[in-house]
């Protein structure tokens, strides 16, 4: 472990945060227009800067326990630099300036798990710009910057759903986001009710996956059904009218937007939590994004009698699941699921709560 101190040889000039995020619900339905409702986790990226002058960029990652140089001229070899480089490239095309720097990140947001570790590293990456340079730049212009990074910097094109999410909402309501205008409003958790996240031990690797894929399909069936996007079909026959794997795709996309309104209007726990699993069976068999280790990890969480619900969470193709549990049997749900999933021959962990909070 290196501090800023220790790598660069003075204490930086700021020090911003962001948090990784889970989504309770509306999965693949961002790039599609449509409802999303994710909370933030308690785990967060730190990110700290100075000005040098060297010309060029330095950051380093205590995680990986490296320093990469860049300058903006050229995408960085190093794949966790390439989000940092993103949001310095799209903010100067933004108009912010953007001096040479030195840069420190920490992080104990889980990579490649689902939580979003790449949306926490951009949005702290422009909150120390922001705090550095002192440039106006609102919290919402952070997640559009931070979401181009992604697409056109590290080759992901994903919605704006974990982008907002790191930058606007915490960790004790939900972010209730229409993606198509970015209104929100912060939405409680249902009484007695507190998130656990589960890894499946399947680790997964969005571009590799067929994440760019779904989204094509959905552009593919939107443009057949004759709307801007899949936000616009209200009616779930309309999804008859299209050739397998299609009909689907748009199955999945127009009752997931359906399951968010309610969702984020429900205030019961049991309710919410069909909701997830409606979810799950939605994204297993229509959107086919689920593997079997994700589907057995969520069943046994379904199954448990202090589980309201469960679903996968994120693009899913491996990853995490989310249940809705009683708060006060989060570590014995947490164990019995684990147990029976080891028993199976698998072998997940807890993400949230983190193992620092008390439960
Ligand atoms: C990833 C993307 C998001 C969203 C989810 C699936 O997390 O970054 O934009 O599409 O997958 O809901």
């Amino acid at each position: 472990m290196c501090s800023f101190e220790a790598v660069f040889g003075a204490p930086p000039g700021v020090v911003a945060q962001a948090p990784g995020r889970v989504n309770l619900m509306g999965e693949h339905t961002d790039y599609n227009d449509g409802y999303v409702l994710p909370i933030a986790i308690e785990q967060q990226t730190t990110v700290s800067m100075r000005h040098n002058d060297q010309g060029e960029f330095a950051l380093h990652s205590e995680m990986l326990g490296s320093t990469v140089r860049f300058t903006l001229d050229t995408l960085p070899a190093e794949h966790f630099a390439t989000y940092v480089y993103g949001c310095l490239v799209e903010a100067r095309a933004d108009g912010i300036h953007t001096p040479p720097l030195d840069i420190h990140v920490q992080s104990d947001v889980p990579m490649g798990v689902g939580l979003s570790s790449s949306a926490a590293l951009e949005v702290a990456t422009l909150r120390a710009l922001r705090a550095l340079t002192g440039q106006p730049l609102d919290d919402v212009r952070i997640a559009q910057l931070a979401q181009r990074a992604e697409i056109r910097h590290a080759g992901v094109r994903c919605g704006i759903m974990d982008q907002m999410a790191s930058s606007l909402a915490d960790t004790k309501s939900a972010l209730f986001l229409d993606t198509r205008t970015l209104d929100r409003r912060l939405v409680p958790l249902p009484p007695e009710s507190a998130v656990l996240v589960l890894y499946s031990g399947v680790a997964r690797t969005l571009a590799g996956s067929g994440y760019n894929q779904r989204r094509a399909e959905c552009e593919e069936a939107a443009q057949r059904l004759g709307v801007v996007s899949l936000r616009d079909v209200d009616d779930i026959s309309a999804a008859d009218t299209l050739p397998e794997p299609l009909c689907r795709r748009v199955r999945h996309i127009i009752s997931e937007n359906a399951r968010v309104l309610v969702a984020a209007a429900c205030c019961s726990a049991g309710e919410f939590g069909g909701l997830m699993n409606a979810s799950h069976a939605s994204l297993r068999d229509d959107y086919e994004v689920s593997v079997p280790e994700l589907d057995q990890l969520v069943a046994l969480l379904q199954a448990h009698p202090n589980v309201y619900g469960a679903r996968l969470t994120g693009a899913g193709f491996g990853g995490a699941c989310v249940a809705l549990c009683e708060p006060q049997a989060l570590n014995e749900v947490s164990q019995v699921v684990l147990q029976d999933y080891s028993d199976e021959g698998f072998t997940g962990r807890v993400l949230v709560p983190s193992l620092s909070s008390t439960v």
